[in-house]
């Protein structure tokens, strides 16, 4: 019985659905993660990120579709299951007047296994702001302190809601490093987030939403074929004509920035600068790159507007 627990993924939804009245924020979506996993959900505003996760943690009901997160229907909002999980509210109502280390207390007392205030505090950074009210904390402190409540319990499953928005960079990667933690002790964590380079740097397996769909799954390195995604060259070239060019899949705009998408890098970026040294030609910027998550997401999510 314990290991068919063990082996079962931590969450599991099938085709869920919401609807706010005749707004239909999810539109039938499935996934899973397993434990021990960093699953992200990645998404444009509005996309339903935000009513996934929350219908995780028992905080919103379902329109349709099953939902199991630990064996448990987070709808039932059991107080076995609360104990278990820890959320990082994308928005939440902490009071104002506490202290920090009052309100970590104060959560921290809804758990029977919890972590010790100072630890926590130490662990996100907020030494200095200990006794220092709510209310006076800067945005990125906020953040800090909700990611300490996130896991005062000393959950199995982490839900964050853009954990690092509003973070400056060193406190991002102090915020990721703290994840890498969590996940190192074998916490499973579930996140939402805009940033490409946390996602990458973080998560295990992404999933892109849009307009309440997934519209990919993978690795970061595999997201929407990326890892077989053909390779860009692109350089500027000032003259009117490509006289004996030898690649012959380029295009070149007015700008004079050329384009080649190469299965064969190796090869064709050795005939392009062997042609521009016979031609005393300088490739101006000249670049090759595969796309990267961002290029892709943008693809997905039908946000590329650029050429
Ligand atoms: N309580 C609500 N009542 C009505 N509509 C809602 C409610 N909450 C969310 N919505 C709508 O559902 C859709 C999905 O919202 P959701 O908050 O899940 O998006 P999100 O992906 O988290 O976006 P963001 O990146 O901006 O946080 C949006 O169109 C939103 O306006
Ligand atoms: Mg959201």
């Amino acid at each position: 019985m314990v290991w068919w627990n063990v082996l079962m993924p931590v969450i599991e939804v099938t085709d869920l659905v919401k609807n706010y009245g005749d707004v239909e924020a999810v539109r039938g979506v499935s996934f899973s993660v397993e434990a021990g996993e960093v699953f992200a959900v990645l998404g444009p505003n509005g996309a339903g990120k935000s009513t996934i996760v929350e219908i995780l943690e028992g905080h919103r009901s379902k329109s349709s579709g099953a939902v199991s997160v630990l064996g448990h229907d987070p709808g039932l909002a059991e107080r076995s299951y609360r104990e278990r999980i820890g959320i990082v509210l994308q928005d939440p109502a902490v009071e104002g007047q506490l202290t920090v280390e009052e309100v970590i207390n104060v959560y921290g007392s809804m758990y029977p296994r919890r972590r010790k205030t100072g630890d926590l505090i130490e662990l996100v950074g907020l030494e200095e702001k200990t006794h220092a009210r709510i209310k006076t904390l800067s945005g990125g402190q906020k953040r800090r302190l909700e990611l300490a409540l996130g896991i005062v319990g000393d959950p199995e499953l982490i839900f964050l809601d853009e954990p690092t928005t509003g973070f400056d960079p060193s406190a991002r990667r102090q915020a990721w490093s703290i994840i890498d933690n969590l996940t190192s002790l074998g916490k499973t964590v579930l996140l939402t987030t805009h940033y490409m380079d946390e996602a990458q740097h973080l998560a295990d397996r992404v999933a892109v939403i849009a307009d309440g769909r997934i519209v990919a799954t993978g690795t970061p390195e595999t997201l929407g074929g990326r890892d077989t995604a053909r390779t860009v060259i692109t350089f500027h070239l000032d003259l009117q004509t490509v006289e004996g060019f030898p690649v012959a899949e380029m295009a070149r705009l007015d700008s004079g920035l050329v384009t080649v998408k190469s299965d064969n890098p190796t090869r064709d970026l050795h005939l392009i600068t062997g042609w521009a040294l016979d031609h005393d030609v300088e490739l101006a910027g000249l670049k090759v790159a595969r796309p990267s998550l961002e290029d892709v997401y943008l693809e997905l999510t039908g946000g590329d507007n650029h050429v």
